[in-house]
């Protein structure tokens, strides 16, 4: 889809009906961070329904007046940011609902809540429901979403309702086959968002664009002229008082089952039939399921994994934690376009730097094997795209040197304000587009891959790292 297709899809959406948008842990990281500052964002640029209203769920108590002021100074708003005006009435349009994650009155309760906007707007609205909160409190939610009825379309049919899930999708491939079975019982796909926020990145959804809207570099995407790919995703920052929701889960299931895996689909898929939702998850997931698995001998060399000094230290990391914030992954898919390319993935808390970018290293000459041609994707921040090449130094000489063509987003004003990823997929989610969203069969070819690394690696090394390395070995 090129940009101005994109921008044409989205004024041709229709108008939107009256929608609601339940958030269920609503005063937690996730909330303050992404989903509230996106939909604020959302609401003040006009793109959410007329009639609309957020509904937060949690288990705290709260007054009306602390309710809203706990979310006014959670929203991270910069200065200017927003008129003072739309920040106002967007408060205006959240109310709370304090119950038990497994409380069936609770969820009568907020049914009741429901209905009541319903009754004041006098039809019957859509209903989001976005689980913004552990994993392990999916299952119980789900149910008593379904049992209290809350899931089902009001009798007339004209409201339709959708789940929004977070990665991880369950914690190995057991846990999310039950999970997706457990979804598949309850609802029906085209109900199901699956969110994996990467997706929604303008840089790497350009990759799509950049690789099938210039021909030039199709002829060399294969084993005979890319030499290797390295995915990274590097952070500065270490767990930041998230070590309840990271320490059990650990780096490989945080960002690398999820964001690394769909970037490595993106630079690796087939041109998709079609730039329809179906025929780009399928173009997808053909990579997925491609991946090959590690035995457990062939482990020890393909990974490594590593962890942050000081990390134990922190507040609700167990004392004895084996769990990475860093690794580094060489895996090789099994399709002819790609025999022996290794595809480097690597992820880390507590580097020097933070920067998402995909490298693609072309062949060199035999004779010249320091001349490599590399294809950067950056995809933040600086988002843009990088040629290394090579020129001849002026002079009496055939020496060359290395020199680099450069896109950068920021230089092109159109593109210099770059939408939001919760934006992008809030938005996606109310209009129905799936294309964004991972599919079952992504999540389950993701896990395969990724289940058996993290069964055998457990009796690798744990390199310890210092705060800010550049690499780990
Ligand atoms: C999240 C992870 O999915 O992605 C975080 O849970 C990580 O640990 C984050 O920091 C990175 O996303 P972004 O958009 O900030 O690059």
């Amino acid at each position: 889809m090129t940009p101005s297709e994109d921008l044409k899809r989205a004024s041709d959406a229709p108008a939107l009906h009256p929608t609601i948008f339940v958030i269920f842990g609503i005063t937690g990281d996730l909330a303050a961070r992404k989903l509230l500052p996106a939909l604020l964002a959302l609401f003040s640029k006009k793109l959410l329904p007329p009639r609309f209203a957020i509904v937060g769920f949690s288990r705290r108590y709260f007054s009306r007046e602390e309710f809203r002021e706990l979310i006014r100074s959670r929203l991270n708003i910069k200065p200017g940011q927003f008129k003072e005006e739309d920040i106002k009435h967007f408060l205006d349009h959240i109310s709370y609902e304090q119950g038990n994650f497994d409380s069936p009155p609770a969820y009568a309760r907020l049914s009741e809540r429901l209905a009541n906007i319903d009754n004041g707007w006098g039809q019957c609205s859509n209903k989001l429901f976005h689980l913004s909160v552990p994993p392990n409190l999916y299952e119980g939610i789900l149910t008593n979403l379904a049992s209290s009825r809350l899931t089902e379309p009001c009798d007339d049919m004209t409201g339709w309702t959708r789940v929004l899930i977070e990665k991880p999708f369950g914690n190995d491939i057991i846990t999310a086959r039950s999970l997706d079975k457990l979804l598949g019982r309850l609802f029906k796909e085209q109900q199901i968002f699956r969110i994996d926020h990467y997706l929604a990145k303008e840089a790497l959804q350009n990759i799509i664009a950049f690789r099938f809207a210039n021909p030039m570099f199709e002829p060399m995407w294969n084993k005979s002229y890319i030499d290797k790919v390295h995915i990274k995703l590097y952070e500065r920052g270490g767990t930041e008082g998230r070590s309840a929701y990271y320490d059990p889960i650990g780096a490989l299931r945080d960002v690398g089952q999820n964001h690394m895996l769909q970037m490595l689909a993106l630079i690796a898929m087939e041109e998709p039939k079609s730039f329809a939702a179906k025929d780009i998850r399928k173009a997808r997931v053909a990579v997925m399921e491609a991946l090959r698995k590690f035995s457990k001998r062939e482990l020890a060399d393909a990974v490594i994994r590593g962890q942050y000094a000081g990390y134990l230290s922190e507040q609700g990391v167990p004392a004895q934690s084996r769990t990475e914030t860093y690794f580094r992954i060489r895996a090789f898919i099994g399709l002819s376009r790609w025999k022996n390319v290794p595809f480097y993935l690597e992820s880390g808390k507590a580097l020097y730097e933070s920067k998402t970018e995909i490298d693609i290293y072309f062949k060199p000459k035999e004779h010249s094997p320091e001349a490599q041609n590399i294809l950067t994707f950056r995809i933040q921040p600086d988002e843009g795209i990088k040629i290394k090449f090579f020129v001849k130094t002026p002079a009496n000489t055939f020496a060359t040197e290395a020199k680099t063509l450069k896109f950068k987003y920021s230089d092109t004003p159109s593109f210099g304000i770059i939408q939001n990823d919760y934006e992008r997929l809030l938005h996606d989610a109310f209009i129905g587009d799936q294309t964004l969203f991972t599919s079952t069969e992504e999540i389950m070819a993701s896990w395969e891959f990724v289940t058996p690394i993290l069964q055998g690696w457990k009796d690798l090394p744990l390199r310890q790292y210092q705060k800010g390395a550049r690499e780990i070995e």
